[in-house]
């Protein structure tokens, strides 16, 4: 299964991501986490372009090729060879990131975000797990990491609002792939939520 974890900056998506897969290690799932951009030594070197540096450094057309270089280097080096061997992937963002912050906030180029991806990358998650919480909880807790990669927080509460909306417009596009969490509960609680939306999307 090919299981992706999607949210806006700051909501708590990848600590839930780390949990599925000690949750699903536990039950003896083979399983492996990873994460965008990165997840392959050539991603992870593309990620510290986007993620670092001064807002205005790209524009959306030039981060919508790079954001899917880094994804063409990561599907073949890991998300590939991981659902070859049977494992189940837990990704940390993937392309509905790119329809999101690119594809609708950013800027106005979903098709162009959906032509590139069909064309370069032919993949989509089984199952997005869309962490909700409210921007300015998440925007706080975000940039109190000090993390070096606050390029997208630097955009702004308003565009940490704009891409809830985006993320919760796109779930209701998609139900069945996309299922819609509460991040404003404890950890141990959106955890809870994430497993049992895993189990019932079991076959
Ligand atoms: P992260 O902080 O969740 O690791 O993600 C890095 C940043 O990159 C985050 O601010 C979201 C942004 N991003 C995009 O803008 N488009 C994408 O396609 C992906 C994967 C991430």
């Amino acid at each position: 299964m090919f299981i992706t974890f999607e949210g806006i900056d700051g909501s708590g998506k990848s600590t839930q991501a780390k949990a599925l897969v000690e949750a699903l290690k536990s039950q003896n799932v083979p399983c492996t986490w990873t994460r965008e951009p990165g997840g392959s030594e050539g991603a992870e070197a593309i990620r510290k372009l986007l993620v670092e540096g001064d807002p205005n450094r790209w524009s959306a057309e030039t981060e919508i090729l790079l954001f899917n270089a880094a994804r063409r280097d990561h599907l073949e080096k890991t998300i590939a060879p991981a659902l070859e061997r049977g494992e189940t992937i837990v990704c940390d963002r993937f392309v509905d990131s790119t329809r999101i912050y690119q594809g609708v906030v950013r800027a106005d180029l979903r098709e162009t975000v959906d032509i590139m991806h069909k064309t370069m990358i032919g993949r989509e998650a089984d199952l997005t797990f869309i962490i909700d919480i409210d921007p300015e909880v998440a925007l706080t807790r975000g940039l109190a990491r000090n993390s070096g990669e606050d390029r997208f927080e630097d955009m702004g509460l308003q565009f940490q609002k704009d891409l809830r909306a985006g993320f919760l417009e796109l779930a209701k596009q998609n139900p069945e792939r996309c299922k819609i969490i509460d991040g404003s509960q404890s950890m141990e609680d959106v955890g809870r939520d994430v497993l049992a939306a895993y189990e019932s999307a079991q076959p």
